[in-house]
């Protein structure tokens, strides 16, 4: 069976927070208002009634502060995960498609991405779907993440950015 892929509705929250892993110290709540803001918008991919994978891509452009200066009318993909069981048949492909697609029918020319040095898999795949090396070969993705005595540390990933022209 075809999952369905759409953008995601407030009625939603209960299966995303079920299916999909939260950014720390975030809601989904607070991620579908800033859908409703404007600031991004949240796909999932839906399969007997299940969350099997999803993806966000942010209009405001990239979140980094490098990448934005370079790239500021590339809507960045990011939080893009497809559940470990479903990988490898096409669906991440197919959410990148979906925001592609919203991304052209957003006036959009160009879609852009940040990917860390540590996943050549995906690397891989990005370049495969037309994504090229951009400028920025070098930065760092830092996010909050809970230590196992509960406290909050910041991670910083080596990463490179690719852009795509759409
Ligand atoms: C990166 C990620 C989103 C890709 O999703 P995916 O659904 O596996 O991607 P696709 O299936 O479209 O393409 C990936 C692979 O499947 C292959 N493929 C594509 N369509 C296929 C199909 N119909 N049948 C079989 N294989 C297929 C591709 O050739 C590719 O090959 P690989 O397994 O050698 O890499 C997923 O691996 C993931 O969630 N990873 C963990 C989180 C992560 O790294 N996110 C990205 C952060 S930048």
């Amino acid at each position: 069976m075809e999952p369905l892929i759409r953008t995601a509705r407030h009625s939603d929250v209960l299966m995303m927070t079920r299916d999909i892993k939260a950014s720390w110290g975030k809601s989904f709540e607070e991620d579908l208002a800033e859908q409703d803001a404007g600031l991004h918008s949240c796909f999932i991919a839906i399969l007997k009634g299940e969350i099997i994978g999803s993806g966000f891509i942010r209009w405001a452009g990239p979140r980094d502060e490098v990448a934005v200066q370079l790239f500021p009318e590339a809507p960045e993909i990011y939080r893009l995960e497809v559940r470990q069981e479903f990988r490898s048949k096409g669906l991440g492909t197919k959410l990148i498609a979906a925001m592609e697609a919203a991304a052209r029918d957003n006036g959009r020319h160009s879609i852009s991405l940040g990917v860390d040095y540590e996943n050549p898999r995906a690397y891989d795949l990005y370049k495969r779907l037309g994504f090229e090396d951009s400028e920025l070969t070098e930065y760092y993705d830092e996010y909050l993440y809970p230590t196992v005595d509960g406290q909050t540390a910041t991670a910083r990933d080596l990463c490179r950015y690719l852009v795509k022209q759409i």
